[in-house]
């Protein structure tokens, strides 16, 4: 009798994980125009390939009005057979092939809260919200560098409390704006999945770009940016080869700008990037353009120039207000710069690079020590060592966007101002 119990306890389970494991790694991403339009991501078992999705105002009681929309879904193997750990520990060749599904929902309502779900071979989905973008004054939340790992869940954990921390800061965050290095192997589609069952994955949009650690699989066996391209369903709006990996958006009255360090060691790869930045800007005038990555601007130990080097003419040119960037793992703001000096707030380009939050991959410095290099240009600087949580709140109005940098109490490091350049 107990082993029958067992038996029919045993099914129910498997049953339960089955239906769960039919719809996921559902992420809301942003569109080209988040004002009135949003992409969403999932995927399902490769046996099922038309799923729907169904969007509506939050506060409708049912979802018998909603936006309605069939999607196909596409085989993808990207991440099929890759080598990597359990959440135990222990080494296994994950086993992924499932369909892919990118949509964008438009004729949405701005400045709107919205729910979504999704509903494939008679299961629906868990139910995620959005907020659209159009409101006069808005926030967001940026983070960075928690590089989640199965085995070590802690390390998503402290990213996702500091979301959390950062959403109790000031005006209310709408979105989230990740730098990069989200995963510790991109490669490894567990890694994505349950990183996606995290609340603040179900509550916000996101829009990010691709970290290096996003782009790998454990030992470096393939790198590719196919790995963060299937794990989301950002605009196609890109160049050769970055389809879905670089894009821009238009939230408000900011054009960002979202580029792939992979792709730009070379100098073929910089050029073609910077040629589309070029291009953007040029097509999408806008009072305020952000431009992010996920290489530092400047080494946080010492002040050594990095990637600013490679940028700083071009975004002088092109009156960028902000660049962003992480993976340095030690927090850096500068003041706003042009041709390499200090100018007047307005004037120039702020640069910021977040600090990590997993509380585990940080880096050590020693912040007293006189900076080597920049020590005119640089403004602020801030670790905690190995164990760094940080994230930051982004409010913007027409006025002026201010950066807080929050520690994981929710102290304030540091506030930037930033203004519309010309
Ligand atoms: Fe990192």
């Amino acid at each position: 009798m107990k082993k029958l119990f067992l038996i029919i306890a045993l099914a129910a389970l498997s049953g339960a994980a089955a239906a769960q494991e039919k719809i996921f790694s559902i992420t809301a991403c942003t569109s080209e125009s988040p004002e009135d339009s949003m992409n969403f991501s999932w995927a399902t078992d490769k046996a099922i390939t038309m799923a729907t999705i169904e969007v509506a105002p939050a506060r409708f009681k049912d979802w018998k009005k909603a936006i309605r929309d069939n999607v196909g879904g596409r085989y993808c193997n990207t991440y099929d057979s890759i080598y990597s750990k359990t959440a135990k520990g222990e080494n296994f060749y994950e086993d992924v092939k499932i369909s892919k599904y990118n949509a964008s929902v438009g004729k949405l309502k701005r400045d709107t809260e919205y729910k979504y779900r999704i509903i494939a071979d008679g299961d629906t989905s868990r139910v995620g919200h959005f907020r659209t973008a159009g409101a006069r004054e808005w926030s967001a939340c940026i983070i960075s560098d928690f590089h989640a790992y199965l085995p070590l869940y802690a390390r998503t954990k402290a990213g996702m409390d500091m979301v959390r921390t950062v959403g109790k800061h000031g005006m209310p965050f709408s979105w989230v704006l990740h730098l990069g290095d989200i995963t510790a192997w991109g490669g490894s589609y567990s890694f994505w999945k349950n990183l996606y069952e995290e609340e603040p994955f179900k509550e916000y949009m996101w829009a990010g770009v691709n970290g290096n650690h996003d782009n790998m699989t454990r030992n470096y066996s393939k790198c590719t940016n196919e790995f963060f391209r299937d794990a989301a369903a950002y605009p196609h709006n890109g160049y050769e080869g970055e389809m879905g990996v670089c894009y821009h958006f238009r939230y408000g009255d900011v054009l960002f700008i979202m580029l792939n360090n992979e792709n730009m060691k070379s100098e073929e790869g910089l050029q073609a990037a910077q040629a589309w930045v070029r291009k953007v800007v040029e097509e999408n005038p806008a009072p305020y353009k952000v431009v992010c990555e996920h290489y530092q601007w400047f080494f946080g130990a010492d002040g050594k120039t990095s990637q600013y080097g490679r940028w700083s003419r071009l975004f002088d040119e092109l009156g960028i207000s902000l660049a962003l960037a992480g993976n340095n793992h030690i927090y850096v703001s500068t003041h706003p710069l042009y041709r390499d000096e200090v100018v007047e707030p307005g004037k120039g380009t702020v640069y910021i690079q977040t600090p990590s939050s997993d509380n585990e991959r940080g880096v050590a410095c020693d912040l007293e020590k006189p900076l080597g290099h920049n020590a005119e240009k640089i403004k602020f600087r801030w670790t905690e060592g190995g164990q760094t949580v940080g994230g930051m709140h982004m409010q913007v109005s027409r006025k002026k966007m201010t950066l807080t940098l929050l520690d994981r109490n929710g102290k304030i490091l540091d506030v930037t101002e930033v203004f519309p350049t010309k």
